[in-house]
Parts: structure tokens; C-alpha cells; sequence
């Protein structure tokens, strides 16, 4: 990334100082690695173990805080000293992480105000970790004291790739601390108290406030929050948690250390960030994915997680931070993950844009609240079976390591199809007041995201307000909040040309969480042509039924027709006879709308159908039907064809081009067995076949 960071007038998170450009290189292969956890006898075996699995890149440091600052303001760096040391020797670099997330014992004791609230007033103790106050000035003190020792002893090492700060940012606190910043942030969002009245409805329930001092974090209560009260809370703690991140960053900076810098971001099932704020303010964007889903669904949900953060990463190429390396065994996962399915996912990432394939963590550890999460050097050791996959991903990332150099036209993904995707409208959705509980942000976005990956179809994510005039298509799945501001870029892109999807439960109220009146969705019943007047969550073993066949279950909407037409209407249910799925005309594009939720194999249908219109294909035709996801990832000049076999039946592979795992010519075909994974480099824009073998 060269271009310069732009001021974040949303975050108070400004800086001017140009973005450090990420280019390793060589693809990164490693982990979390955490040599302070082990006696030295097993540090020479890790490096012996690194090197035969060709590990470049370990992350050190995550959650080190306590030994590299035993008692406040003194330091102990002898052991990372020899740490960093031993692996430079090997030819391994580092990513170093301020170990922030989790403040030492001595920390926690000094300073009980910086210990977090919860809305029922549990002040939560040491003993875990990420048991922070985020808005709490010893803490924010502490982060940058120690970011800044870090940096002035490391920043200029040689063998750093880069920083990590901090790890996952995501606790909230409802604490005083939390109150007075909660405050300030709401005084420059309204400047008035009669504006926060106004948006937030305070009229209702006699939630009236005189003055911003009268505003707390929302807390337990008899009864329903506010929930608009509730979501700029959300927006405020993405804000200020950006915000402390910013200042680890600029005390980095301050040192001189040139090394670019990130922070993770954690998918899939907890968001506590606005993804597209906190990517302006890094050098490159990083994430940490793990699978909450069995059977090739796990195999689409790394192609969701691989296309939204190089979608947030501006379509550039970003890093994989941390994924497991087999079974995951703790409270709430227990996804397991075959060796094929490491190496198929690994590929999956760097397909879609990753530079990376980094792991939780290098090595499993024996005791502490983790120690039955998989790694990549597992309990039975370096010599076991199961460290095999490891160093055969090792060879195969050395192989294809030459797909890492970016295209010089900047475009690593061609997607005609964009997705909307915003912070906002997940934050509403999960506010307990909204229209149908069961359906959160994420999975209706997932939805969406699923059609096109069954299909073999590429697609972006795209921030409202965006250029959106590349795709042919843009799919709006459950934007519940939106402004009058967003509504008019899509009645843009549509004039222009473009062809709109919008699903139900989309603006069904402003950016405040407000219902506008005349009928759903109000912002955009115009671009629409259509009136929705009921909203009719179904019961849980409720089926209706479309005309064309279609089934939905969960939710349909009573539609009137304004100039829209109907695509398709309801057989049965409680609006039998009631458009279901409509379409307009406007300027030189298409508006559709999706009144109801279409179980997944109707929806893949309906959205192939609309890709169809707009001239849409898949990557490579025929391949997905054959369980082969392709992706053509876009290089400095060629470009690669990234096959994954996720089905049964090995296929064969045709087509001018040199397949970089085995070296082998595809022009005589080259055959895929069922699990295995083939990246070709193929003229620029130029195919292939796959056939059954
Ligand atoms: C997160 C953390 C890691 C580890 C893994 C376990 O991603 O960053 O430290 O706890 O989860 O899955």
C-alpha cells in the first residue's frame, strides 16, 4: 500500500503519515509462537521442526506482557533477545505484537478502575485475559508505554515483518471510564442534547435527557434497551478501541521503526469493530478465521472470510494471522480439520488475496486455558504423523510462492458481483428489539455470499458509499439501517447502469434505528417501486411457497406493487397471491427486490438468475459442479488459477498453463484427485478445463 492514510473524521483517528507498503516477498508461513512458554532444550527442537517445514514467520509476543514487564516500567528482553536471535540465525522473521490484550497481575492489582464493567455493574477480574477498560487512562498509558519499548529495542531488527498490535480488540466496557468517553463521543456526533433526543426517540418511555451528563453506557435495565442508545454504543466502543489502537501506533511510528503495521481482526461469530474505519488507519489488514461450520460450508466460509477482508483491505493483498491447524477442542468449537482441509483452506486464503498462512499457534501447549487447541507441532511431537501436512504445506507454499507479487494495475480479484457490507446494520440486528431475533447479520450476508461460492462465481464486499461502478451486480442483504445518503448511491448505481439486489429486512429503518413512515423499506421504496406494508416472521416449522417453486421459511413481507413488477408471488402462506420477488426498470439498470427468505438452494437459483442477466459467469464453467472451487488470483504477469477439490472423483486439468505444485505442464492434462489442490499460472486472463478423470 502506498497511498497515504486518509483522516478518520469517524474515529478521531487521524494520521498523516503515509502507509508503510507490505511486501514480503515470499509467501509467510507459521504461527503465534511463544518460546517464553517452554524451556530452551525445546526451543532448539522448534527450530529444528521450522526449518524442515520451511517456516519463515513466526508471531511472537501476544500475550507476553507479564514476562517482558515483570513490575511496572522494568523490562526483561534477555529472553526475547535470544529468542529473536536463535530464529534470525534460522531464517525465520517475526511479527511483533504489543501484548496488550492481556495487562499482567501487577497491572490489574495497581490499577482496579482499569478492570471492565459489565452492564450489570460485575467489575471483572484478572484471571483470564483481554480484562481491559479500554477507555481507562492507566491502561491506555501502559499500551503505549510498553508499545513504545518494544519498538525502540526492535523496530529497526531486520528480520521484523512486521507489527501486531495488540490482538483482537473487542472488549466492552460499561464502566465510568467507559461513561465519560461514551459522552464525549456522543457531544461530537450531535453537539446538542435536543439532536440525541431527537434520534434516539427519547419521547418514548420518558427517556428524555437535559444534558449529555444525564447519558450512560447502557446498562442491565427492567426491560428492553433503546436501541438506538444501544447501537451508538457499539459505534462509539469500535471508535475508541480504535482509537487506543491508533495510539499504539504513533508511539511505534514515533521510534522511527518502519515496519508495517496491523492489527487482527477476528471472524466470524463476534464483531465489535467497523472494519472499514480501523483498515484506513493500518498498513495492511490482517485476520484470524476460524471455521464455526462442518462439511464444505467450512470450505465457503473461508472464501467469505477471504473476500471481506481484502474487500475491507481495499482490494489489496492482506494477511491470514491466525487459523487452527486440526481440531479445535474448547468451550464453543470443536470443527475438525482433516490435513487435506488444511492445505485446501490454506490455499483458499492465499487464493483470495492472503500473503499468508499463519496458524494459532506454532506449537500445542501443555497446560494453561488453550491447551487442547491444535497446532501445528501437536502434543505427540515434530516426529509424529500428524506433523507431516505440515511440512507438505511448507513445500507447497515454497512452490507457489512467486503468486505473492501484486499486478501493477493494483486489481488482484476481478468480481463483477459486490455484496454490501456494514458494522451498523449487524450492531441493529443484534439489538433485542428488532423484528425477527433469529436472523442474525452475519448469516444473511453469508447467505448471499454462499449462492455466488456455489456457483464459482467471484465477489467483493463493498462499503456503502463506495465505487461501486465495477460490479454488474450488487447484492444488499439485510441492510436494516440505512441513511437517505446511502439509498441515493444505489438509486445512482442503478441509473447508471447497474443491476440492484435488495433483501428483506433492508432499511427497514434510518441510520438511528428509526422507522420512516408511508411503508418499508422507507429510503428505498422508490428506487423499488414497491410498498411494504407487514412484516411476517413465520413460525419455525412454517414452509410457503413461491409460484415458481420457490421455498422460504422465516420471514415473507406483504408487498404491494407501485411501477415494479412481479418476478414471482406467494402460492400459499399468510400472503398468498402477494408479489414475492419484484423488478424494475430505472435509468439504464434494475431493481430487485427479495421479500422473502428463500431456503439456500432457491436463493442460489434466484441470484444465478440475476448474475445471468447481467452477463455474469463463473471463474471457470463447469468446475464447481465438479466440487472444484476455482479463483483466479491476479499476479505481477500472469495470472493464477487456483484449483481446490473439495468434492469426489479425481478430475482432470487442460489448458495452456504450468502447474506449480508438481511443476507439471497442463497442456497434456494434468490430473486433480479428489481433495487435492492445483495452482496453474495461465497467460493473463486466459482459461482452463476440468473434466472428470
Ligand atoms: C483467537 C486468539 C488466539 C487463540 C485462538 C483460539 O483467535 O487470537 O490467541 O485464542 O483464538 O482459537
Amino acid at each position: 500500500m502506498t497511498s497515504a492514510t486518509p483522516a478518520s473524521s469517524e474515529s478521531g483517528c487521524a494520521s498523516s503519515a503515509a502507509r508503510r507498503p507490505f511486501d514480503p516477498g515470499a509467501l509467510l508461513f507459521g504461527g503465534d509462537y511463544n518460546p517464553d512458554q517452554w524451556p530452551r532444550e525445546i526451543w532448539e527442537e522448534d527450530i529444528e521442526l521450522m526449518t524442515r517445514a520451511r517456516v519463515n514467520t513466526v508471531t511472537l509476543t501476544v500475550f507476553s506482557w507479564s514476562r517482558l514487564e515483570p513490575t511496572e516500567g522494568i523490562y526483561d528482553f534477555a529472553w526475547l533477545d535470544d529468542a529473536i536471535a536463535m530464529l534470525t540465525q534460522a531464517g525465520v522473521g517475526f511479527f511483533l505484537s504489543t501484548p496488550t490484550a492481556s495487562p499482567p497481575p501487577w497491572f490489574s492489582l495497581a490499577h482496579p478502575d482499569a478492570m471492565p464493567v459489565r452492564p450489570d455493574g460485575t467489575v471483572l477480574s484478572h484471571g483470564s485475559r483481554d480484562t481491559y477498560a479500554i477507555s481507562a487512562p492507566a491502561y491506555r498509558e501502559a499500551c503505549r508505554r510498553i508499545a513504545r519499548a518494544l519498538a525502540e529495542r526492535y523496530g529497526a531488527h531486520p528480520g521484523l515483518r512486521g507489527w501486531h498490535v495488540h490482538n483482537e480488540y473487542g472488549t466492552l466496557d460499561h464502566g465510568p471510564h467507559a461513561a465519560r468517553a461514551f459522552r464525549r463521543w456522543l457531544r461530537e456526533r450531535y453537539g446538542t442534547v435536543e439532536a440525541l433526543n431527537e434520534a434516539w426517540t427519547t419521547a418514548f418511555w420518558s427517556q428524555r435527557y437535559s444534558s449529555f451528563d444525564e447519558v450512560r453506557p447502557p446498562l442491565a435495565t427492567q426491560y428492553l434497551d433503546n436501541p438506538s442508545h444501544a447501537v451508538d454504543f457499539r459505534r462509539f466502543a469500535s471508535d475508541e478501541m480504535l482509537a487506543a489502537m491508533c495510539e499504539q501506533r504513533d508511539e511505534i511510528r514515533a521510534t522511527g521503526s518502519t515496519a508495517p503495521i496491523t492489527t487482527n481482526f477476528m471472524l466470524p461469530t463476534w464483531n465489535h469493530l467497523e472494519q472499514w474505519a480501523w483498515a484506513e488507519q493500518q498498513d495492511v489488514v490482517s485476520v484470524d478465521h476460524y471455521l464455526d461450520t462442518a462439511g464444505p460450508d467450512g470450505e465457503a466460509h473461508v472464501a467469505y472470510g477471504s473476500d471481506l477482508t481484502r474487500s475491507w483491505a481495499g482490494g489489496e493483498p492482506w494477511v491470514l494471522m491466525e487459523q487452527n491447524a486440526r481440531g479445535i477442542i474448547t468451550a464453543d468449537r470443536t470443527y475438525a480439520k482433516t490435513p487435506s482441509r488444511m492445505l485446501r483452506n490454506s490455499l483458499g486464503y492465499i487464493a483470495r488475496g492472503s500473503q499468508t498462512a499463519m496458524f494459532f499457534q506454532w506449537r500445542a501447549s501443555t497446560g494453561g486455558a488453550e491447551q487442547w487447541h491444535g497446532a501445528l507441532v501437536p502434543h505427540a511431537g515434530g516426529d509424529d504423523e500428524l506433523f507431516a501436512p505440515v511440512v507438505e504445506l511448507g513445500r507447497i507454499l515454497e512452490a507457489i510462492s512467486e503468486v505473492t507479487a501484486p499486478p501493477t494495475d493494483g486489481i488482484l480479484h476481478h468480481a463483477d458481483v459486490g455484496i454490501l457490507w456494514h458494522a451498523d446494520s449487524w450492531w441493529t440486528l443484534e439489538t433485542p428489539s428488532m423484528p425477527h431475533d433469529g436472523l442474525p447479520y452475519r448469516e444473511e450476508v453469508r447467505a448471499a455470499h454462499r449462492s455466488f461460492w456455489h456457483a464459482g462465481i467471484a465477489t467483493d464486499f463493498v462499503r456503502p458509499g463506495a465505487d461501486a461502478s465495477r460490479y454488474r451486480l450488487l447484492v444488499v442483504p439485510a441492510l436494516i439501517a440505512m441513511s437517505t445518503k446511502t439509498a441515493a448511491w444505489l438509486r445512482d448505481y442503478v441509473e447508471a447502469g447497474g443491476r440492484l439486489v435488495v433483501t428483506y429486512l433492508s432499511a427497514l429503518t434510518d441510520e438511528n434505528q428509526r422507522v420512516g413512515l408511508g411503508g418499508y423499506p422507507a429510503v428505498l421504496r422508490e428506487l423499488l417501486g414497491i410498498t411494504v406494508s407487514e412484516l411476517l416472521p413465520l413460525a419455525p416449522e412454517e414452509a410457503v411457497h413461491l409460484e415458481d417453486g420457490s421455498r422460504a421459511s422465516e420471514w415473507v413481507e406483504r408487498v404491494r406493487l407501485a411501477d415494479a413488477s412481479a418476478l414471482t408471488s406467494y402460492r400459499d402462506g399468510p400472503v398468498a397471491g402477494r408479489p414475492a420477488v419484484t423488478s424494475v426498470a430505472r435509468g439504464r439498470g434494475t431493481a430487485v427486490y427479495l421479500s422473502a427468505r428463500l431456503v439456500q438452494e432457491d436463493r442460489d437459483a434466484l441470484l444465478m438468475a440475476q448474475a445471468q442477466e447481467a452477463g455474469i459467469g463463473p471463474v471457470l464453467p463447469g468446475a464447481s459442479g465438479l466440487g472444484v472451487e476455482a479463483v483466479r488470483r491476479r499476479g505481477a504477469t500472469a495470472d493464477y488459477l487456483f484449483l481446490l477439490h473439495h468434492g469426489q472423483g479425481d478430475v482432470i486439468v487442460r489448458g495452456e498453463g504450468t502447474e506449480l505444485v508438481s511443476g507439471a505442464r497442463t497442456a497434456d492434462g494434468v490430473r486433480l484427485d479428489a481433495g487435492g489442490v492445483a495452482v496453474v499460472r495461465v497467460e493473463r486472463a486466459a482459461g482452463l478445463e476440468v473434466a472428470p478423470a
